[in-house]
């Protein structure tokens, strides 16, 4: 089994883990030469970002060719995925990918512009995640059958608003960053970055391909990066992931 994974701050890495096979970073992945990859069992595991995929997933799914008996996807979200895997479903068919079994799951919304971390930490236990997570992992082990639908006007509601969102996140959205004094040019914001969209001479330069992650945000050891409209400036690691792993997984400078 192949588990292909996004994360930037965590969660959607520990499903990753906790469902098992050999695991690839989308990040590291979609840089190499070949990509093309075949397994009785392949699998996505990623963010719900605007009732959608990021776009890295959407652009590693296009730029990749898949060869497997038994495709599943899993979409970690924090408050409301509407049809988020109907788009997965969407760049499936276009890809040639038909999914076996798509699933969600409900953790610690990392999305600061609407959420204050410590709300969300409060109310982690009320969502139940180990017994969500031990579900989908026996699913998957089983083989299972099952797409996650959400109806047609939740779709097209979806799709409209993903649209508008990744408008606003896309690329200049790094725009909206703010670095602070407390910066001390240690770097880690440029080693989380999914995208190499971060250089630090003395302070952090944003190269305004951003896609939105908010991995150096959350990850700043100093927490000197900060959103123009945030509601808090608590900071989200998912508590089964080490920074140390985030940074194996998305840095694009040392491989
Ligand atoms: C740019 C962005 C957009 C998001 N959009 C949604 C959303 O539409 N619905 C939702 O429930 N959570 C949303 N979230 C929250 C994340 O999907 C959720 O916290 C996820 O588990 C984070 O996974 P990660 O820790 O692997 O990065 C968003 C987060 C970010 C950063």
């Amino acid at each position: 089994m192949k588990t292909f994974v996004f994360s930037a701050t965590g969660n959607s890495l520990y499903v990753a883990k906790r469902i098992g096979g050999e695991l690839y970073s989308i990040p590291q992945v979609i840089n190499q030469e070949k990509r093309e990859f075949e397994d009785e069992v392949i699998g996505f595991v990623f963010p719900c970002y605007g009732f959608g995929l990021p776009r890295m997933i959407v652009d590693f799914l296009h730029m990749s060719k898949f060869k497997a008996e038994y495709f599943y996807a899993v979409m970690t979200y924090g408050n409301k995925a509407a049809s988020g895997l109907k788009h997965l479903e969407n760049t499936g068919e276009e890809v040639g990918i038909k999914f076996d079994y798509t699933n969600e799951i409900l953790m610690v919304d990392n999305y600061l512009p609407l959420f204050k971390i410590e709300d969300q930490l409060n109310k982690e236990d009320s969502k139940k995640i180990e017994v969500k997570l031990e579900q989908i992992v026996s699913d998957i082990q089983s083989r299972r059958n099952l797409l996650t639908k959400k109806g047609i006007v939740s779709d097209a509601f979806s799709k409209v608003i993903h649209n508008l969102f990744m408008k606003k996140h896309l690329n200049t959205g790094d725009k909206q960053f703010i670095v602070q004094e407390d910066c001390n040019s240690c770097k880690v914001c440029e080693k989380v970055c999914p995208k190499a969209n971060i250089k630090v001479n003395f302070k952090p330069v944003f190269l305004h391909r951003c896609d939105g992650c908010y991995a150096c945000i959350h990850h700043c050891p100093h927490n000197a990066i900060h959103l123009k409209y945030e509601r808090s400036s608590t900071r989200f690691i998912n508590r089964n992931v080490k920074l140390q792993e985030i940074i194996n997984a998305n840095n694009q400078y040392i491989k």
